[in-house]
């Protein structure tokens, strides 16, 4: 069992904490922190425990990790399209990956939990006015006035709440019959279905059918097997707020280790992975998997150390270092690292996170990212692998399936002009449902091609 040493669920506080919210009233945070800690864990050892499994396999090369979600879910968005249409096209780019690559496809959302966000400011200025920055629906509010602004502690239970509700609803998505395989044709939306991708995807799926159907027609019994049936989801979200990660940090007796009960994977976001810092300090004593975002300024040594920080033990799919370098910087930052990982016998899953490097402000006043950058990164960090004799194991995005207007250009050809239609996130820009679909097709030619070089 991997040595924690000192470590307990509050031994971070000790620990110079980045990006955490100053509250007014104390009382009220320990009041929702009291009661978060009597309230169940939202995800189980058992799941961990299978997905560090499923994440070994990744860094093995035998299967490839989409993880993908909103950059920031909101408290708004109850109604049940949003995380039924995220959930769709997840499973669209799934089944492009594993049919194009023959590769299974490790699922993992940013999803039922995604609430926090590190700030570049701690306060934002309009029209002369400031006030403290928007930190994600579990601190503040977004709308720019000081009663929404101000951190309350109420929201860490909402946040709660709010995963619990989205989680329910992703278990029965998952497993309650919508992702049949049979029923592949259905995961279309309505908006995607008429343009190039909705195509393809109809005409990949038409392959599907018929190929269960001959399969069925010689005897193979699709009954009992479930996999066809059924798909795993897992779910992530950064690990910022460490108040509540703390509050749902559990105790498992069967194994006798500790567990982030929020969600199946956590990762640390690129501001808050200083090695001494309260982050990495909470994240090294649990037994989920944990992933880090790694920017261009990331040097190797750092690396190699925050490796043995989080990961002493070498266990296989705990870590996953998700590299967002920028797609002018990838094929020069990335493959320096990647050479020091493989010297020290480190086969973390190495993921590609092709969004956080590439955002710009539109001519008007959006923040958004070009698809083509997107690619262009995307295929850098899989040329790098190449060069390196490492495996390009994931990829790391901010999408939506619906049909929004925040990153320009794909098959869409979406223009600066056209953001403002429909500019919903409460954060960063997300690949709408059909640009998400075609940045799959594209990934599956290159995952297709790395595959049989192999
Ligand atoms: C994010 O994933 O939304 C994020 C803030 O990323 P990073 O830490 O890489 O900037
Ligand atoms: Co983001």
């Amino acid at each position: 069992m991997q040595d924690i040493g000192n470590w307990t669920p509050s031994s971070w506080r000790a620990r110079p904490a980045l990006q955490l919210p100053a509250y007014a009233d104390e009382g009220a945070l320990r009041a929702a922190e009291q009661r978060l800690a009597t309230l169940p864990a939202l995800i189980f050892p058992g799941e961990i425990a299978q997905l560090r499994t499923r994440l070994a396999a990744v860094a093995r090369g035998e299967a490839f990790l989409l993880q993908g979600g909103d950059c920031a879910e909101s408290f708004d968005e109850v109604g049940q399209d949003a995380v039924e249409s995220t959930f769709r096209v997840i499973l669209q780019m799934a089944v492009v990956l594993t049919y194009a690559a023959a590769c299974p496809v490790v699922k993992l959302g940013r999803i039922a939990g995604q609430f926090a966000k590190p700030r570049s400011s701690e306060t934002e200025t309009v029209d002369g006015s400031t006030l403290p920055s928007y930190r994600g629906d579990i601190v503040n509010g977004s709308a720019f006035e000081a009663a929404a602004r101000a951190p309350d502690p109420a929201r860490l239970l909402t946040a709660y709440a709010h995963s619990t509700t989205t989680l329910n609803q992703l278990r029965a998505l998952a497993q309650g019959g919508f992702a049949d395989l049979h029923e592949v044709h259905r995961w279309t939306a309505d908006f995607v279905r008429t343009s190039p991708q909705g195509e393809r995807f109809a005409e990949l799926a038409d392959r599907i059918t018929e190929s269960l159907a001959f399969m069925e027609a010689c005897g193979f019994d699709a009954a009992r097997t479930p996999q066809l049936h059924a798909v795993e989801f897992y779910t992530s979200h950064e690990a910022l707020h460490l108040h509540y990660e703390q509050a749902l940090t559990r105790h498992d007796a069967r194994s006798g280790r500790w567990y982030g009960g929020s969600a199946h994977m956590l990762w640390l976001g690129e501001r808050t992975r200083q090695l001494d810092g309260a982050h990495i300090e909470y994240l090294r004593g649990i037994d989920n998997p944990v992933g880090v975002k790694l920017g261009p300024a990331a040097a190797a040594d750092d690396v190699l150390r925050l490796l043995d920080r989080l990961d002493p033990d070498q266990t296989p799919g705990r870590t996953v270092l998700i590299s967002r370098m920028g797609s002018d910087k990838v094929a020069e930052r990335l493959p320096p690292l990647l050479r020091a990982m493989r010297r020290a016998g480190r086969t973390p899953v190495w993921c590609c996170d092709p969004m956080h490097g590439n955002t710009v402000t539109a001519s008007n006043g959006y923040k958004t990212r070009d698809f083509g950058r997107i690619l262009t990164e995307m295929r850098g960090f899989f040329a790098a692998h190449a060069q390196e004799g490492t495996y390009a194991g994931g990829l790391h995005f901010e999408m939506t399936g619906q049909d929004v207007t925040e990153c320009r250009g794909g098959a869409q050809a979406l223009t600066d002009a056209g953001l403002g239609d429909r500019y919903r996130t409460a954060c960063d820009p997300r690949l709408n449902g059909s640009q998400s679909l075609e940045l799959a097709f594209q990934i599956a030619d290159v995952l297709k091609a790395a595959r049989a070089r192999r």
